[in-house]
């Protein structure tokens, strides 16, 4: 993999509508991105798989939504208000702040500014922190400021919600609770596209357990959500491993961290963290906020405080993971062919449907027809706007399964064309048999109910 196989990726994304780069029509702004019509079909499958497989189907998980926009103290409990920094330096020539830690590095105080490549001594121009919280005004009065904060993890949401969750379903240990939000970074680091943006989407889970139970949680939810990577999202096997925080690397909160990190065109790079937070978080609200957050445990007979495995994943480096991993190029009869071999599950539409000639009304309309028999229950595509050569070339790029193609023949003997996105094959089916023909191929749960 390469940055040039990272420059068809971004080219892809905005061609095909996936992603677009966010408030474009002014200019932009760095690390702000918008997901287009077939981006937020993607993204909205992989949000709902996990969710069925988290929430839906299990007993011990329940959901939440909470506010983006949280109290102050929050944060200073959570330990954000003090230690939620990045080390920047100011350039001197093109005044942009950087991160030292993640530019060139070409003497041992000498750093390369990304932005204008002169180099910056670090003993002249020192580092200083900066918290990476967004902070919302909520006051109606400009000069007397009430500070929000939006949330930097969706994490904080569910600890501040633990009563009230433990209240109304009476979970016994161990339990979770789970959320997919957005969750804001003031990041400085541009560059490698939806990696590293300042307005991302999370999917937590917080799971409650008790402490002398927590490093054994720990490893089936290291196993449980790197097998996920592989049999639900359709990520290859040899692209995924495992690593291992060092002491020095852990989160204040956290006694053992283990990133799932994903072979990105750039390198190997964090996907998802699984935490073991100890007590940490439910401690420190308790004392911050006066408010007891402990947990009665019946066989003991006595109130303790849960320890908390996080496994905390990225909605948008799933769906970077998952656009790297499916992007494949060959050459057909001498031309190149770029086809994204998504999971069929996954891929935003799963059928598309074209006439073979769009100025013959007859083949229009029966492929029209056949696009709303089908359109309820699967979703499906029709297009009629290029040649059929095109159409294909189109479906391939965004990954749909299958491509349903009327031509004359179709009127005669009532059967249309099935080609397969992966194999090129093609078949004759009728078409009353059409759905049956993708129900057969698909996992028949991802269907629209
Ligand atoms: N609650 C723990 C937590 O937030 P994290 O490692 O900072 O831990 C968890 O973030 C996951 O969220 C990451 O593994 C990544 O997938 C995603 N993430 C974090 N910061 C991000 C950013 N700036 N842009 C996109 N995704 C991000």
């Amino acid at each position: 993999m390469s940055e040039d196989k990272l420059s068809k990726i971004v080219s892809l994304c905005k061609r095909r509508g996936f992603i677009f780069g966010g408030s474009q029509l002014y200019g932009g702004l760095s690390s702000i991105w918008d997901y287009g019509p077939l981006g937020i079909l993607l993204k909205k499958r992989i949000k709902d798989i996990w969710w069925q497989e988290y929430v839906e189907k299990r007993e011990d998980i329940v959901g939440l939504d909470s506010a983006i926009i949280m109290h102050e103290n929050v944060f200073l409990a959570s330990g954000h208000l003090s230690g939620f920094c990045d080390e920047l330096v100011d350039c001197p020539q093109c005044k942009k702040r950087f991160r030292p830690d993640k530019a060139e590095k070409i003497g041992e105080k000498l750093y390369r500014c990304p932005y204008c490549g002169i180099e910056v001594d670090v003993t002249l121009y020192k580092p200083r922190k900066f918290n990476l919280m967004l902070k919302a005004n909520l006051s109606a009065v400009e000069d007397s400021p009430l500070w929000g904060y939006l949330r930097p993890e969706t994490a904080q949401g569910i600890f501040v919600n633990f009563l009230n969750v433990i209240n109304t379903t009476h979970k016994k240990l161990p339990f979770g609770i789970a959320q997919i939000g957005k969750a804001f970074r003031n990041e400085v680091t541009a560059g490698n596209f939806i990696f590293r943006m300042k307005e991302f989407e999370q999917m937590e889970i917080e799971y409650f357990v008790k402490e002398e139970e927590a490093d054994k949680f720990f490893e089936e939810w290291v196993k449980d959500r790197f097998n996920f990577y592989i049999e639900k999202m359709g990520l290859k096997k040899e692209n995924l491993r495992l690593r291992e925080h060092t002491k020095e690397e852990l989160a204040h909160y956290a006694k053992r961290c283990v990133d799932i990190e994903y072979n990105f065109p750039f390198g190997w790079s964090e996907l998802e963290g699984i935490a073991n937070r100890t007590d940490f978080d439910l401690s420190s609200h308790s004392k911050v906020s006066k408010k007891d957050l402990s947990y009665f445990d019946e066989e003991k007979k006595e109130r303790i405080i849960p320890f908390v495995i996080e496994p905390s994943a990225g909605v948008d480096r799933t769906f970077f993971a998952i656009i790297c991993d499916a992007y494949d190029e060959e050459i057909v009869k001498g031309r190149l062919r770029v086809v994204l071999r998504l999971k069929p599950e996954l891929a935003p539409y799963k059928v598309a449907i074209f006439p073979l000639l769009k100025n013959d009304d007859r083949l229009v309309e029966l492929a029209k027809k056949i696009f709303y028999d089908i359109k309820n229950k699967i979703s499906s595509v029709y297009d009629d706007t290029a040649n059929i050569g095109k159409l294909y070339r189109r479906q391939d790029e965004v990954g749909t399964p299958f491509c349903v193609t009327v031509d004359h023949q179709t009127i005669m003997d009532k059967k249309v064309t099935i080609r397969d996105r992966d194999t090129m094959e093609q078949e004759r089916v009728s078409i009353e048999r059409v759905f049956e023909f993708v129900r057969e191929r698909l996992n028949e749960e991802y269907f629209i109910s």
